[in-house]
């Protein structure tokens, strides 16, 4: 099978299985993160072969969807990939990048061994900041049932990834426990460049928010 056609499959599979999907998880942030992700891949110099398999399956099996199971994703990810018969060092790679990839709280590092899982991780991190990255906040804390905020619970500093999976607190405070620290964990230089403008514009949400919560109805 060519590069085109185990890309093509690989697409109409994870799109049949996230279409639709309701918690900022769907289609379309796979679809996002895979440009974003070849657009940093090029800039790079990265094998964008594994760049764009990664991309497309780094959200394929969630361990948020599965009682915590952290190796559900890769696993998913293997079995399709054997399936199609990929060769075991692409495999490797791949799964080896979605086993890396996801944040997993503000006191834990998530390093990525190689360029191709900087870009990825650099490109799933961008979707999860400035205005969509709002939007899929909010998006998964409907979903969960979560408050908008709550003043009475102040924000953690989680310093395991099994106390960041077990936090239930109001979505204002996931800004503050993930989302306002990413701009500085960036792997890529165009990556950061394009955090620290969607940083800005989630730092102008939140204070309007605030203030808004509060009353205070001249600024
Ligand atoms: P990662 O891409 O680092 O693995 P996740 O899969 O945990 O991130 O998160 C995917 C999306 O769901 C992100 O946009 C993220 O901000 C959102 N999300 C995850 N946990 C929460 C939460 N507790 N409250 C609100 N949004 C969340
Ligand atoms: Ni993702």
């Amino acid at each position: 099978m060519t590069k085109k056609e185990i890309l093509s499959k690989t697409e109409n599979y994870v799109r049949d299985k996230l279409e639709g999907e309701g918690s900022g998880h769907d289609w379309w942030h796979i679809h996002r993160v895979r440009n974003t992700a070849l657009k940093l891949g090029e800039e790079e110099n990265a094998d964008l072969f594994i760049v764009e398999l990664a991309a497309l399956l780094h959200d394929i099996a969630d361990h948020k969807f599965h009682d915590g199971d952290e190796e559900i994703g890769p696993s998913t990810a293997r079995n399709w990939l054997e399936n199609l018969n990929i060769d075991e060092p692409v495999i490797d790679h791949v799964t080896q990048i979605i086993r890396d990839v996801s944040f997993k709280g503000a006191d834990v590092e998530t390093p990525m061994k190689t360029i191709e899982g900087k870009v990825v991780q650099d490109a799933d991190r961008l979707d999860a900041i400035g205005a969509i990255g709002i939007a899929r906040a909010f998006a998964y804390g409907g979903h969960k049932g979560r408050e908008l905020h709550n003043p009475g619970i102040t924000p953690e500093s989680h310093d395991s990834f099994d106390s960041y999976k077990k936090s239930t607190g109001p979505t204002l405070n996931h800004f503050y426990e993930k989302l306002f620290l990413l701009k500085d964990r960036m792997n890529t230089k165009a990556g950061h460049k394009l955090a620290e403008e969607r940083h800005r514009f989630m730092e102008e949400f939140v204070d309007q928010f605030l203030d808004e919560w509060d009353g205070n109805y001249e600024s």
